[in-house]
């Protein structure tokens, strides 16, 4: 379980300028093996969120707990994929998705099986002897999805993972990322600007103001899973979209009625 508990994130001021306040008093938490997505506007904090639960940034005031352990660093247990695949271009696909294992076991003691087993779920066994570059920008983000669980990591964040992609391969990336949890289910955090994509994807939809970022709307999700595209048609989806367009535009007179 992830607790966020009073979370706020002030980023000094340099050079004379005033200081940022990125995260403004956040609490919340979020059950073993939920998929939370959060949405808000540019610069509300979404990344700084994540990189405060992933142990790359320390809270200015408050507190993350994973099971109860205050977060002080990165770990083992969190795994994060970003934006941008930011593969090793040295290493072919293979080897990319076994990193974090061999850091760990070192190079022969490999569970190979295991690597195996990721190149296939993710559709990549062809490509495993292929060099980064020679791949396609949704299937270099599935070597970094894959490599970020071939660890077994209890929690997965991700930082708009898909926000690079055209709308077809970012669709197909939604499915293999929804199997994938299915079959290993991590806690995922997973954060994004795209309200559709917050609302198929999560359980949960945590919703956020303009900077300084604020938890102004937490939105369960009421679709049955396995989730699939043509539910965005349903009036629950229409619900839940207005739900969430409420707060991020408020300006939007018609959101306001019905
Ligand atoms: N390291 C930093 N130093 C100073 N300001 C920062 C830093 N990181 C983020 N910020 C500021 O904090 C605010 C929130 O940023 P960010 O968390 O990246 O927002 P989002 O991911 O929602 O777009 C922004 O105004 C950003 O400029
Ligand atoms: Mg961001």
């Amino acid at each position: 379980m992830i607790q966020i508990e009073g979370v706020r994130k002030v980023f000094p001021g340099r050079a004379g300028n005033p200081p940022t306040v990125a995260l403004e008093e956040m609490h919340t938490q979020i059950e073993d093996g939920q998929f939370i997505t959060v949405v808000g506007p540019s610069g509300c904090g979404k990344t700084t969120l994540l990189n405060i639960i992933a142990g790359f940034e320390a809270p200015t005031v408050g507190t993350v707990l994973v099971d109860g352990q205050p977060v002080t660093g990165a770990g083992a247990d969190r795994a994060v994929v970003f934006q941008q695949a930011s593969l090793y271009p040295w290493l072919n696909v293979r080897d990319n998705v076994a990193f974090g294992l061999t850091l760990k076991h070192g190079r022969r003691s490999v569970d190979q099986g295991r690597v195996d087993e990721m190149l296939e779920i993710m559709g990549l066994a062809q490509f495993s002897r292929h060099a980064p570059y020679e791949l396609s920008g949704g299937m270099q983000q599935r070597v970094a999805i894959a490599r970020a669980l071939v660890v077994q990591p209890k929690i997965l964040l991700m930082d708009e993972p898909f926000g690079a992609l055209d709308a077809q391969t970012r669709g197909d990336m939604q499915s293999f990322l929804l199997q994938l949890w299915r079959r290993l289910r991590p806690t995922v955090l997973f954060i994004t600007h795209d309200v559709e994509e917050a609302i198929l994807l999560g359980d949960r939809v945590l919703v956020m103001t303009p900077r300084p970022g604020r938890l102004a709307e937490e939105v369960v999700v009421t679709l049955d899973r396995p989730r699939e595209y043509a539910m965005v048609l349903t009036d629950a989806f229409t619900l839940h979209k207005r739900q969430i367009l409420r707060v991020l535009r408020p300006d939007q007179a018609e959101l306001h009625t019905g």
